[in-house]
């Protein structure tokens, strides 16, 4: 059995979906058992659970062999993984692939990729069969800019001519899906990044080519977006998380292309004119 966190998220949700329909026994730790109706169609078990919930984590990782755990970014990020490494290692689960981020490193500096290394660290610790999957820019962090792209044709972010190596998260669900269900990925830390390197406006050039209609990229600046996100965000600590995180990519992160993902998938990651060609009605209004 292999149990899944993130479920209703966006790579836990993609990692479920491969898993099934490959014939895998698959549970998921949902807060609401309700959730993931679609998911449940193809037969996936639930276990009612909240990370932050130390018993119903033991409880959900009963007769589970590998799992994978993906938290969202946030101040008890770091508190909730622990949560689950510590119940996965006290329950004996064999294997656990946890997803990370490619900015993280021991000299990390901003909050959210420090937490993740630090988790790095706990999981290697207690788990003899670890992966780390560390991925580049999510494409479907485009999505939160489907209104201003379907309205004006532009979106702004505050990267200047920095680049980015985009994955898209089916890939990495997908890989993630493949890592858990094979041997021969155990004490492995995996660099995850779609095919190319692009600064953003080129990522709009290829949007505009895709959609047939102009999308620009605004380069905003950093007290615009930090302006911009306390209107939408309640969180302090998440606003100046997140902006730290933002000036890192800004001062060129991710930068780099890998070959990993290629050969886990045992084909070329999606390009982002796939992306933007399946999530064209989104990108419409
Ligand atoms: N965005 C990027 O470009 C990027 C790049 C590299 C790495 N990452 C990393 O990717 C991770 C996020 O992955 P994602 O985008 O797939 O996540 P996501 O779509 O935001 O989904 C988060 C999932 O976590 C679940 N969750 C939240 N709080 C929980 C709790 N207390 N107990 C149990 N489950 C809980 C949510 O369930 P509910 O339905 O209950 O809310 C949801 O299923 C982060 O760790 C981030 O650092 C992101």
């Amino acid at each position: 059995m292999i149990l899944i966190t993130g479920a209703t998220g966006r790579v836990g949700g993609s990692a479920a979906r491969y898993l099934l329909s490959s014939g895998h026994p698959v549970r998921a730790l949902l807060r609401e058992a309700g959730a993931a109706g679609e998911l449940r169609a193809l037969g996936m078990a639930v276990a009612e659970g909240d990370l932050g919930q130390p018993a119903s984590i033991t409880a959900a990782l009963a007769g589970v062999d590998g799992a994978l755990l993906v938290t969202p970014n946030g101040e008890q990020q770091l508190q909730l993984e622990q949560n689950f490494i510590e119940a996965a290692a006290a329950a004996g689960v064999r294997r656990v692939v946890k997803i990370s981020s490619l900015e993280a490193s021991a000299e990390a500096t901003a909050p959210i990729p420090r937490m993740h290394y630090r988790a790095e660290c706990l999981l290697q610790a207690e788990i003899g069969d670890w992966t780390v999957l560390r991925p580049n820019f999510y494409m479907q962090n485009l999505l939160m800019y489907a209104h201003p792209i379907a309205a004006h044709g532009v979106f702004a972010l505050p990267f200047g001519s920095a680049r980015v190596a985009p994955i898209d998260t089916r890939d990495v669900g997908e890989i993630a899906a493949r890592v858990l269900s094979a041997d021969g990925h155990a004490q492995h830390t995996y660099a995850l990044t779609g095919p190319a390197l692009l600064d953003f406006h080129e990522i709009a050039r290829q949007m505009s080519d895709v959609l047939g209609r102009e999308v620009r990229y605004i380069d905003q600046p950093p007290a615009e977006f930090r302006a911009f996100l306390a209107g939408i965000v309640p969180s302090a600590w998440q606003v100046d998380a997140v902006c730290a995180l933002f000036a890192q990519i800004a001062d060129h992160a991710l930068e780099r292309v890998s070959d990993d993902a290629h050969q886990l998938l045992g084909r070329p990651p999606r390009t982002l004119a796939e992306f933007v060609r399946d999530h064209a009605a989104a990108f419409a209004g």
